[in-house]
């Protein structure tokens, strides 16, 4: 086995290592999670994240154009004639005291991480072109996921770009944005849609990989994440290698906070950061269960020593009530989080919290994201809610520098944004008032005019 990269279980208890080449996220021994791991003393590291910007004058060359791969050495898990990149990571932060005034946030405090730059539109391709490698180094001729929309879209798009492999996507029935569900279908991936919601389906699709040996790019598959640590180098990287107080961000199935926590752990330990931000993981709170056992019910990695009992006492509950993940925000309308125990390390790890919010919020941050300059959708909105929420309970100061992920592009979900703009009450009702959302407070309506010059010049002067 190569003892330079390989993967490791992360229970510390356990510490079983598994080949780099091995398939199947999960450990022999115990069944946790994996990481991917290294020997950092038997790999080249720089000594300062400075030494990164040597990249950005060879943008002609492939690697160093990817806003992945460009921090290769934080991730030299393969070797570079394997690598495959569709020149995902070409994100900005773009500063925004507007939103940052609507969070309660002094000027100049709050940044936005637009992933929807993204080929496929939204932060997954950062994880995705990373799990495409590994998937290459292995010889995979067939990958699947199941997916509440944007991972279908990027493997999607990775499998038509570069015609690799094939692409079979898992799909709750009714469950998945069409903007997303546009993507598979245009770029050829196999959709099966299943009876259910997303934690059938990805109940399923482990099933399915294991039996027929395909390939799984969900987040359980730890090459997956070790991508997605980009998303913080960039984010320091714009900020001129200085840390922010905050990073939040929108949680699932828990893959970002597993991902950005491994990230500034193994900066710390490589001497290249000198503190950590803290994390914030907010829920839609009809998909909370990272909030509710964490906040609600003390559940904490404790070194690895998680109450087990705990997490399946919770999940019977669910299963007694019959209870459902149910938000708008579909990307995030999951109740059994697959990183459940790696999102508890890295709050332990960075002085987490975890907060929920409701889909009035976040609907009304986003629509104030939206006044601000970059879209995104519902769920990548529960960042700025969020911070909303941790500002009036005081946790972040007004002065503090807060970094909002904005997971996923506008256009990913247009329903939902012109629900909340219409002046159709009927409209209204039928996407978002079912759902319990009351108000649009920031809805910027259309006029409706009669065909007719005047009349449209009087409108013109009446309201710009
Ligand atoms: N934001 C968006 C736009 C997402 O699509 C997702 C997850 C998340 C946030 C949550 O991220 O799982 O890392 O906590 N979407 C997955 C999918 C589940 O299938 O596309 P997480």
């Amino acid at each position: 086995m190569n003892d330079i990269v390989f993967q490791r279980c992360i229970n510390p208890t356990c510490g079983a290592t598994v080949d780099l080449a091995d398939t199947l996220f999960s450990c022999p021994r115990c069944g946790s999670l994996l990481d991917v791991a290294y020997d950092w003393n038997r790999v080249p590291v720089p000594k300062s994240l400075k030494w990164f910007e040597t990249k950005w004058s060879e943008r002609t060359h492939p690697l160093h154009f990817s806003g992945v791969w460009r921090f290769y050495e934080l991730l030299p898990f393969a070797p570079t004639d394997k690598i495959m990149t569709i020149g995902e990571g070409q994100t900005i932060l773009q500063r925004s005291d507007s939103v940052g005034k609507y969070a309660g946030l002094n000027a100049g405090r709050l940044f936005l991480q637009y992933e929807g730059m993204n080929p496929s539109g939204s932060f997954k391709d950062n994880g995705m072109t990373a799990a495409f490698t590994h998937a290459q180094m292995v010889g995979a001729r067939r990958a699947a996921c199941a997916s509440t929309g944007n991972t279908s879209a990027s493997l999607a798009i990775f499998c038509a770009a570069t015609n690799l492999m094939r692409a079979i996507i898992f799909i709750g029935s009714g469950k998945i944005a069409y903007g997303k569900l546009a993507q598979a279908l245009d770029h050829g991936a196999l959709t099966i849609q299943i009876a259910g919601d997303f934690d059938d389906a990805l109940h399923r699709v482990q099933q399915v990989a294991k039996k027929l040996g395909i390939y799984l790019v969900n987040s359980v598959n730890p090459f997956r994440l070790e991508g997605q640590k980009t998303i913080m180098f960039r984010i320091l990287e714009a900020m001129r290698w200085e840390v922010p107080d905050w990073i939040v961000v929108p949680g699932g199935n828990l893959g970002n906070v597993s991902s950005f926590g491994k990230a500034f752990s193994e900066l710390l330990e490589l001497g290249l950061i000198p503190r950590a931000p803290r994390l914030a993981v907010i829920n839609a709170s009809g998909a909370n269960t990272f909030y509710q056992l964490y906040e609600k019910q003390g559940l904490r990695w404790n070194g690895g020593h998680l109450d087990a009992e705990k997490i399946n006492a919770y999940y019977r509950g669910l299963d007694a009530g019959n209870l459902r993940a149910s938000t708008l925000a579909s990307a995030i309308e999951i109740n059994r989080p697959v990183n459940l125990p790696k999102g508890l390390r890295a709050i332990e790890k960075c002085g987490g919290v975890t907060r929920e919010v409701t889909d009035q919020e976040m609907l009304d941050a986003k629509a104030k994201v939206g006044a601000g300059g970059l879209g995104c959708e519902p769920a990548s909105a529960a960042s700025v809610a969020g911070v909303k929420k941790l500002r009036a309970e005081g946790i972040i100061d007004a002065d503090e520098r807060v970094v909002c992920v904005l997971t996923g592009h506008q256009l990913k979900d247009p329903d939902a944004t012109v629900a909340y703009h219409s002046s159709d009450p009927e409209m209204f009702e039928k996407v978002l008032g079912k759902r319990g959302v009351k108000r649009a407070s920031y809805a910027n309506r259309a006029v409706q005019v009669p065909n007719d010059l005047d009349e449209i010049v009087k409108a013109i002067d009446l309201y710009a």
